[in-house]
């Protein structure tokens, strides 16, 4: 993959490379090291602000093209609204609008970061150039071709010009840590699942133990002798075999209970015998996101010694047709002993998480057990690609990740249970059935996944409208968005560390 973005930090009054970009608030003031920089154009930019309007708002920006009697190509004036207001979120967001104001092929480029009559905090670089390294990915390591026009992957590297240099750099160890969890989930939901099947997810997996990570890997014999036959069904049509993985991060003492994250890992999804029409089957490769958040957030913990002890179970399985498949009307037995009858097997993420979900807190005892899953088409009639929903038992959990989705912008929307809809699962032959009908079809899956958690504190995200297919941002222009990993660190960050 091509993330060739290189970040640096320099002091205030530093040389000048590549393409110079400045901030500006809605007074049209430059910061006091910025003003300095641009005196010998200061009368050029001025008119070509008024030229072009240009008013300083958030998100706004103004290019000057060889400007005379300064030192570079370009320069790209930025604007931050009302400098008073602003918050990480904006910091973030314009670090995504500089770097999407970059030509192709830029090598370099130096960013100000300064603005009139206010010290900026440290974590405003940090922010800024995590904005700058989400906007830049791209996923092309299948690309062996350009189009007539298109300049080639160039590495680039990103000046951060700041006033103290040490705190900077220090605030992007944590942010740097999260860039590249969302650059790992965001490669895991992209990448084709004829290169990540399940095997090659948990060997992914693996890998996070350079940062410090226990990983274990559960293969099918094993998973069997732990009596995951709800997971194993689903897998059973494939010629791939299934694997649970465990991460886990202790980075705080041993006697502090541990917060847990599991996602569904459906490397493909057919819909297995109950199969899926063929128009966007293509888009079932992504149906490992929420795996893909869990692996990428217990990296981004790791990678920035969060205070926390945490675990990260994820269910990898492949749901295909074959003469091996689960049937409509098989009854299963999951690892809690609960009995389910398949109503359609294109309802698998919930068989998977049910033992998932049930191991977990059997053996971690966990403060809470945050889920992620592509669980339901449902939850895009429902809210969207905006929002994912939000399904819990526990309302300060919920509250927590409302307040982390609001201040990340990776945002939740909470739904309703009851026993009004827990019983549209029960089944004639078995304990439950795997669907609910058509209606309320997203929440009847959370009250098929809350049967298995008992009275651990737990939230599940429906991400089918997030993690894939996503919406483009000033952070994001990737297919795989990574979705959940920077809304969890934060929530793990303000509420459960230390
Ligand atoms: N992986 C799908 C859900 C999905 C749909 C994710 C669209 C992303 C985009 C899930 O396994 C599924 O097939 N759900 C069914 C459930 C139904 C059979 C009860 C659905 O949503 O149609
Ligand atoms: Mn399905
Ligand atoms: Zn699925």
């Amino acid at each position: 993959m091509s993330e060739p973005v290189t970040i640096q930090f320099a002091k205030h009054g530093a040389a000048l490379k590549g393409v110079l970009i400045v901030l500006t608030d809605d007074t049209l003031g430059f910061g006091k090291a910025t003003q300095k920089l641009l005196k010998p154009a200061s009368g050029a930019i001025a008119r070509a602000m008024d030229a072009d309007r240009f008013k300083g708002k958030l998100g706004g920006a103004l290019d000057l093209l060889a400007p005379e009697k300064l030192d570079t190509t370009r320069v790209v004036v930025l604007g931050v609204g009302k400098a008073a207001e602003l918050k990480d979120s904006d910091y973030l967001r314009l670090g995504g609008i500089a770097a999407g104001r970059l030509p192709g092929g830029t090598r370099e480029a130096t960013i100000i970061i300064d603005l009139p009559g206010r010290s900026l905090p440290a974590s405003a670089a940090a922010e800024i150039a995590l904005g700058v390294r989400l906007r830049a990915y791209a996923f092309d390591r299948y690309k062996t071709k350009r189009k007539e026009g298109e300049s080639e992957p160039t590495p680039l590297a990103v000046i951060l010009q700041v006033a103290d240099e040490g705190l900077a750099k220090r605030a992007w160890i944590a942010r740097e840590a999260v860039a590249d969890g969302v650059t790992l989930a965001r490669n895991l939901v992209n990448e084709p699942s004829n290169v990540l099947d399940p095997p090659e997810f948990a060997r992914r997996a693996e890998e996070l133990r350079s940062v410090g990570v226990e990983v274990e890997v559960f293969d099918d014999e094993e998973l069997a002798r732990l009596g995951m036959r709800a997971l194993l069904g689903v897998g059973q049509g494939s010629i791939k075999e299934s694997r649970v993985v465990v991460m886990r991060w202790n980075g705080a003492s041993a006697k502090s209970q541990p917060v847990a994250f599991i996602g569904k890992g459906v490397t493909f999804d057919t819909g297995g015998i109950s199969i899926k029409p063929a128009a966007g089957m293509e888009d079932m490769k992504g149906d490992m996101g929420g795996a893909a958040c869990v692996t990428g957030l217990l990296y981004a913990l790791a990678a920035r010694k969060a205070k926390v002890n945490a675990v990260g179970v994820i269910g990898c399985v492949e749901n295909m047709p074959d003469g091996a498949a689960q049937r409509p009307g098989d009854i299963v037995t999951s690892m809690s002993g609960q009995t389910i009858e398949i109503i359609n097997t294109d309802a698998e993420g919930r068989l998977v998480l049910a033992d998932v979900l049930w191991y977990v807190k059997e053996r971690f005892k966990p403060r809470f057990m945050v889920d992620l899953a592509t669980l339901t088409g449902a939850i895009l009639v429902a809210l969207g690609q905006e929002y994912a929903g939000l399904f819990s038992n526990d309302d300060e959990l919920a509250g927590h990740l409302a307040a982390a989705g609001a201040a990340t912008g990776e945002r939740v929307w909470r739904m309703p249970l009851g026993p009004e809809y827990d019983k549209l699962i029960d089944s004639r032959f078995a304990d439950m059935k795997n669907t609910g009908g058509r209606n309320g079809g997203s929440i009847t899956a959370a009250q098929f996944l809350q049967r298995f958690v008992d009275k651990t504190p737990w939230a599940h995200l429906d991400v089918a409208g997030t993690a894939m297919g996503s919406l483009s941002t000033d952070i994001n222009k990737s297919w795989g968005s990574g979705w959940g990993v920077r809304l969890l660190d934060k929530l793990v960050a303000d509420y459960y560390e230390g």
